[in-house]
């Protein structure tokens, strides 16, 4: 589906066209907390509790009271053209782009074309987004999601983009998944190692096993697997994690829309209001899958959407096994996962719901990760739990459990988001990544943008999520009309990451401080040079500074004005101070950040460019993965 000006529809502007929200709940406003938030944000003025003295974190504000600057860089200046800049004393370079073959049996990539069907599957995928590095035997291997296809590139011979054989469907689901690929330093600089042995590509038809709660239920049966317990394919994988043991976290985000119904939606009720509140309908979002793929015609496979929307687990050291869908971690359009182990060995992942007024989980697990051992069902026994924040800057996780829902436990895992609204959960403005800080213990959250947030329908309601819960401002979401984001951060209570409580604060609020008053200006470490909309992708990194990805309006008019190309920031959260770093190409969002084992490369993810970039004039344009490195040789993070 596409907007009156051809663009096509974001999927919460697709879901806000098929699923028009109800207008039920009375509007409860929190006035302006964003603005007493201003004076908050400097590092110094949090972390009171007697639990931060000692800790990590409270060293490292006692460095920054002697006055260090812990960037290496100067802050650049945002841009407006279709290439990459970094600071000075910083290179990059493309490693792997759309179409790059992975083995030596497929095809150079075709321009005319985007690639043969044949090839597909052979290839890099398109629209790069979370990725990881893994070190393996002395092998330095890459895996990176393929999110979703721009399907006018990928099949020029149509008319609108839209699939009109099998054939075309094939070469959209062989374009997303999953990519593995050693990756080399050599002469040139970091480069595929094509056909290496750990080269590999999963797909929308790759089998997958399901474990967890939900393998074997009803819901999860098909004709084709009976049993509920098997699936093919991957789905729209947005961010990405990994976990202690070294294997790799894929997300499945916006599934729904593959889904469409040839003659008529489910009618029984218990499926019927699982789309509603996923966002599943019978004209599909835009892949016209169920016009050439039986699996994806919901009218006679009603259950194959209950087999998407999970954390996938790939050993990328392992070519030969099976992708795990781990269903105790919870059905929704699951954003990234972000691990941490709590100080008695259970694993705790944090794992963000990526929709208008949808939640933030926490998953802890039921047995300890001893380094070595046998982890191969770890992440099948736990509890899941959602967030409450309270206006007071302290929070909660709730459990999920049969008592509290009313749910089985099968339930909770198939309907997440149904169990997290039965306790209270807080709507967000669109959880995207979560970062943990590995030299803290503390987590952040972008919460991107929610242009719902406290707007009232002309009922005179405020907006509610698909599941009826109001987009009531808040004090962790402050801003009605959001269009800029926040991050919010959190301390677990006693150190602990599986503690129940936290306290919480909004690290920044992105604003423009050029046109917008207020809250609309942004938080005290928001300023002229550094501003950003819709902050997405996060990640800590190992010195403990904090990168900031964009996905949002680069429209550079407007509210937006002197934002530029989405972009990528750092931030040193002791300071509270934040640096531009790197622009983007003009169209293209930048997602994804992994670093090569010795911490000298960085590379940085860029999907959808909307120029020919990289290739140049009169090339398609292809989302790509480059190495961004520091002159001097020196480590980045
Ligand atoms: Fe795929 Fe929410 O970003
Ligand atoms: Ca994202
Ligand atoms: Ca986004």
């Amino acid at each position: 589906m596409k907007n009156s000006d051809g663009t096509r529809l974001s999927a919460d502007e697709w879901d806000e066209v098929m699923f028009p929200r109800p207008t039920v709940q009375e509007f409860d406003r929190v006035v302006e907390r964003a603005i007493s938030r201003r004076g908050f944000l400097g590092v110094l003025a949090v972390g009171s509790g007697a639990a931060l003295m000692g800790s990590t974190f409270f060293r490292g504000i006692e460095a920054y009271a002697q006055g260090a600057s812990r960037f290496a860089f100067e802050g650049i200046a945002a841009q407006t053209d279709s290439t990459i800049h970094v600071p000075d004393g910083y290179d990059w370079r493309v490693l792997v782009r759309w179409g790059d073959r992975l083995f030596s049996d497929a095809a150079e990539f075709d321009h005319a074309t985007g690639g043969s069907v044949e090839d597909s599957d052979r290839v890099f995928g398109e629209n790069t987004d979370g990725m990881e590095l893994f070190s393996i035997d002395g092998h330095e291997i890459l895996v990176v999601n393929s999110e979703y296809t721009n399907n006018d590139i990928n099949l020029p011979h149509t008319a609108d983009g839209m699939p009109a054989s099998a054939e075309d469907v094939l070469k959209l689901q062989n374009l997303q998944g999953v990519n593995v690929l050693e990756i080399a330093e050599g002469a040139n600089g970091w480069e595929i190692v094509v056909d290496s042995p750990y080269n590999r590509r999963v797909t929308h038809n790759t089998p997958t096993v399901i474990e967890g709660p939900a393998a074997g239920h009803d819901l999860l049966k098909t004709e084709a697997d009976p049993t509920g317990t098997t699936s093919l394919g991957t789905f729209n994988n947005c961010g990405a994690g990994r976990t202690p043991w070294g294997t790799y976290l894929t997300c499945e985000e916006n599934f729904n829309g593959y889904f469409g119904a040839n003659s008529g939606l489910p009618t029984d009720a218990a499926i019927a209001a699982g789309y509603a509140r996923y966002g599943i309908s019978a004209g599909g979002g835009g892949y016209n899958y169920h016009l050439f793929d039986p699996r994806f015609d919901v009218s006679v496979n009603p259950n194959e959407p209950h087999r998407a929307g999970f954390i996938v687990e790939i050993d990328p050291a392992n070519p030969e096994s099976m992708p795990v869908k781990r269903t105790a971690l919870g059905r929704f359009k699951h954003e990234n996962a972000a691990s941490a182990v709590a100080p008695d060995g259970r694993v705790v992942v944090y794992l963000g719901d990526d929709e208008r007024g949808e939640f933030l989980y926490r998953w802890v697990s039921r047995d300890a990760y001893v380094e070595g051992g046998d982890t191969s069902t770890l992440l099948n026994e736990g509890q899941l739990y959602v967030a409450q924040f309270n206006d007071d800057m302290t929070g909660r996780w709730v459990a999920l459990t049969p008592e509290a829902t009313g749910m089985s436990a099968a339930g909770i895992a198939i309907f997440t988001r149904t169990a997290g609204s039965a306790v209270g959960a807080t709507t967000m403005d669109r959880p995207e990544w979560v970062a943990v800080n590995p030299v803290a213990v503390e987590a952040y959250c972008c919460l991107t943008n929610n242009s719902n947030r406290g707007v009232l329908t002309d009922a005179g309601a405020v907006r509610t999520n698909a599941g009826g819960d109001p987009m009531t401002v808040n004090g962790v979401n402050p801003r009605e009309m959001n269009n800029y984001g926040q991050i919010v951060r959190w301390r677990p209570e006693g150190e602990d990451h599986a503690a129940d409580t936290f306290a919480w604060d909004l690290y920044v609020m992105a604003g423009n401080p050029t046109v917008g008053e207020g809250a609309y200006a942004g938080s005290g470490n928001i300023n002229p040079a550094n501003m950003f909309n819709s902050p997405d992708g996060l990640v800590v990194d190992t010195t403990g500074m904090v990168w900031i990805q964009t996905d949002g309006s680069d429209s550079n008019e407007g509210e937006y004005v002197g934002m530029g190309n989405n972009q990528m920031l750092a931030g040193d959260p002791i300071s509270g101070e934040i640096r531009r770093f790197l622009t983007g190409p003009l169209g293209s969002e930048v997602t994804g950040l992994t670093w090569s084992s010795d911490r000298r490369t960085m590379f940085v993810g860029i999907q959808h460019p909307g120029a020919p970039f990289p290739d140049g004039e009169g090339m398609l344009p292809r989302s790509c993965v480059v190495a961004v490195w520091r002159t001097d040789g020196a480590t980045i993070g």
